[in-house]
Parts: structure tokens; C-alpha cells; sequence
């Protein structure tokens, strides 16, 4: 008898059309097929997203209609992206506490109703300023002072509860800054990694919102997808725990530049004017202990700071100078002369 090979997972993905979802959707329907996962956001799809499988409007804070989307698509494994991010929870704290604890609610309720697997992603930004700083291991002081990190420590310690108490397959990890060439920044953090090279191909010089050596956790969005998509299919015996440091590389803006300035130009020119993410970036760690993500399921980031320049010089330099190779889909972004961009990226 030839055995039966088990149907693929059909999976709904929260909060697609960020930095992040598109990019995990595109992953996951390679694996799975493209109407085995259900896009969704709250944000109107362009006609190219539209084009690559199902989407669905779907607000985290309607538990009824996210209830029937799982019904109504048999869905079996949630990743959770929808988040309101650091900076823009400290501008509007009442929204970014609407939806990272009762948006998470929602889908953690869903998923002890149905039997779910759900991945929600934490962050470097769930430590704080009494974090030890480097090599900071996976249990430690978690005492953060934003209103995001304090929702990532809510969101960590109520997966870990319901995970227990009622057996929810909860899987989480604690992203650096994640650093992407096909979503526009807008607000993050860690943001100027992103908005540097933009900078850097449309005007050669950029200012830093962070100082020149505030040097923090990043990791090449290819390493984050890949460790997401490790995390979710891992079998249940082998996780140790629910919530896992990665860490792929660290760097400063200093340390950036002067690799820009080498792949680049020689010319390019940063200069620096710290502002309010400065105190948020000052409370992060400089580098996390992953060793539970690397034996458990195999974490394993093969992108460091050089390879990241190269590969966002190689994306966006059609952006800019369409005539130096084929046009690319990529669009071009405006960098915001306040450092407060309309849409938030970085962590
Ligand atoms: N990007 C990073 O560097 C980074 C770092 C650490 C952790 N993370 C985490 O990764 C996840 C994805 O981050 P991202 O960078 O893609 O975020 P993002 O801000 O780019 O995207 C979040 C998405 O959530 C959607 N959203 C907001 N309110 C919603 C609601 N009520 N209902 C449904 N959707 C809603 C937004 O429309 C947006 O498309 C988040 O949990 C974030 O905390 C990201």
C-alpha cells in the first residue's frame, strides 16, 4: 500500500501588505500552493498583489470575521503580522495597544477555538534599558519602555500561557531589524538601514537618525523569511521553548556607510542628527544569543553586513538608474525630512 501523503497546511497571513507579509506569502505559496494561503490586511492590494493568489479584507480586531475566514477557508496555521510597529506606537499609543494585545487576543482565541498553529512574530524591542546588552540571552530582565515592546512582552508571555494551559501550538522569534528592498520604509527604528541606500543612489549623502555608533541587531529580510517559514513547519518535539532569540549580524551607521562608501562611492556622505528613535534604539540590545533557534530548528542567516549592501545596491540601483540595467518593479520612496514617515517598516 502506498502511504497517503498528508494534504498541505492552508495558511492565513495577518497584516500581508507590510514590510514583511508580502514576501512570507510569496514563500509560502511556493510550498504550498497559491490558494493554500489566504493574503489579508486591512490595506487595499495593488493589482500585482492581488494577482498572486486569494486575499481577504480581514481587521485583527473583528474577531467574528476573522473566525469566519477560517471557517470559511479550512484554515489550519496562522502567521501573525499585523502590528502596529515602535515608532508609530509611540505616536499614537492607544492604537498601537488596540492592535498588538486585543488584535493578538483575537487570533490566539481563534486559534485555541481551531486547533491552530499560529506564529507571531516578537522583537528585539520586547527588551529594555535593564536588558544586558550584548549576547543577550533568550530568558532575561524584559522590562522594555515602549508601548510596542510592551505589547510583544504581553503578546510572548499569553502565547506561552495559552500554550500551556490549553495547548496552543504558539511559536514566536525575536527579530533584529529587518532590512528589505522591495517595501518602502516609513518609520521604524531601525528604518535608516533601509532609507540609507535609497539615499545613497538618489543623492549619494544621507542623515542618520540614529548617532554613528548606535549598533544594533539587523538581518537580510531572505534570512528572516527563511527562519519564519523554519519556525512554522518545525515539528512540535523539537521546540524547547515558544519564543526564540535570532541573530543574524550587527552594525552602526557609521559601519554601514563606510561599507556603502566601499561597494558604492567613495563619496557618499553620511552625516548625523539623533531624534526620538535614538532613546528607543539606546534601550535595544547590541547583539542576542540564538543558540535555541540554531540547534532547535535550525536557524542559520547566511547574509552579513557586506552581502546585505550588495544585494540592496544590486535591487534599487535599477530604481534609480533605470538605464543601467532592466526596469525594475521596485518603486522609489521619499525620505521623509522629518524622520517621521507616514507608514512604519523597521521593528
Ligand atoms: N520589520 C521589522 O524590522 C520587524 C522587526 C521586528 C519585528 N517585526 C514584526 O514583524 C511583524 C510584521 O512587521 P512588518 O514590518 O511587516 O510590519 P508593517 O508595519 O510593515 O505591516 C503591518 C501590517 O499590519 C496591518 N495592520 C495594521 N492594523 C491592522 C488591523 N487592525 N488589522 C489587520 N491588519 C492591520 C498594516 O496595514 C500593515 O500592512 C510584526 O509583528 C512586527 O512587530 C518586524
Amino acid at each position: 500500500m502506498v502511504a497517503q501523503q498528508a494534504p498541505p497546511p492552508r495558511v492565513l497571513v495577518t497584516g500581508s501588505l507590510g514590510q514583511l507579509g508580502s514576501t512570507v506569502v510569496n514563500t509560502l505559496r511556493a510550498k504550498f500552493g497559491q490558494d493554500n494561503v489566504i493574503a489579508s490586511d486591512i490595506k487595499k492590494p495593488t493589482v500585482q498583489q492581488r494577482s498572486t493568489g486569494p486575499f481577504v479584507y480581514a481587521d485583527v480586531l473583528n474577531y467574528r470575521a476573522l473566525d469566519q475566514i477560517v471557517v470559511d477557508y479550512g484554515i489550519d496555521w496562522v502567521v501573525h503580522f499585523s502590528a502596529i510597529l515602535s515608532a508609530a506606537g509611540e505616536r499614537n499609543p492607544a492604537l498601537g495597544l488596540n492592535v498588538n494585545i486585543n488584535g493578538f487576543q483575537n487570533v490566539l482565541e481563534l486559534a485555541k477555538a481551531h486547533r491552530l498553529r499560529l506564529l507571531s512574530p516578537s522583537t528585539m524591542g520586547a527588551f529594555g534599558p535593564t536588558t544586558p546588552k550584548d549576547e543577550t540571552p533568550d530568558l532575561t530582565i524584559m522590562r522594555p519602555n515602549t508601548i510596542y515592546g510592551i505589547s510583544k512582552v504581553h503578546m510572548e508571555l499569553l502565547g506561552e500561557y495559552y500554550c500551556e494551559k490549553y495547548g496552543v501550538d504558539f511559536r514566536s522569534l525575536r527579530y533584529p531589524g529587518i532590512i528589505s528592498a522591495d517595501s518602502p520604509p516609513g518609520g521604524g527604528t531601525t528604518d535608516y538601514a533601509v532609507d540609507i541606500f535609497h539615499a545613497a543612489l538618489k543623492s549619494n549623502r544621507y542623515t542618520s537618525f540614529l548617532s554613528s555608533d548606535m549598533r544594533l541587531p539587523m538581518a537580510y529580510i531572505d534570512d528572516c523569511i527563511t527562519g519564519t517559514v523554519q519556525l512554522l513547519e518545525a515539528p512540535q518535539e523539537s521546540l524547547t521553548q515558544r519564543v526564540y532569540n535570532v541573530h543574524a549580524c550587527a552594525f552602526s551607521p557609521r559601519e554601514l556607510a563606510q561599507e556603502i562608501c566601499r561597494q558604492h562611492s567613495p563619496d557618499f556622505a553620511i552625516d548625523y542628527s539623533p531624534d526620538f528613535r535614538e532613546d528607543i534604539a539606546s534601550t535595544w540590545p547590541r547583539t542576542m544569543a540564538d543558540t535555541a533557534a540554531r540547534r532547535d530548528w535550525g536557524w542559520n542567516p547566511v547574509f552579513g553586513t557586506s552581502d546585505i549592501v550588495r544585494e540592496m545596491l544590486s535591487k534599487l540601483t535599477p530604481v534609480y538608474k533605470p538605464s543601467a540595467t532592466s526596469v525594475s518593479p521596485i518603486q522609489p520612496i521619499a525620505i521623509a525630512s522629518d524622520g517621521v514617515p507616514a507608514i512604519e517598516v523597521g521593528n
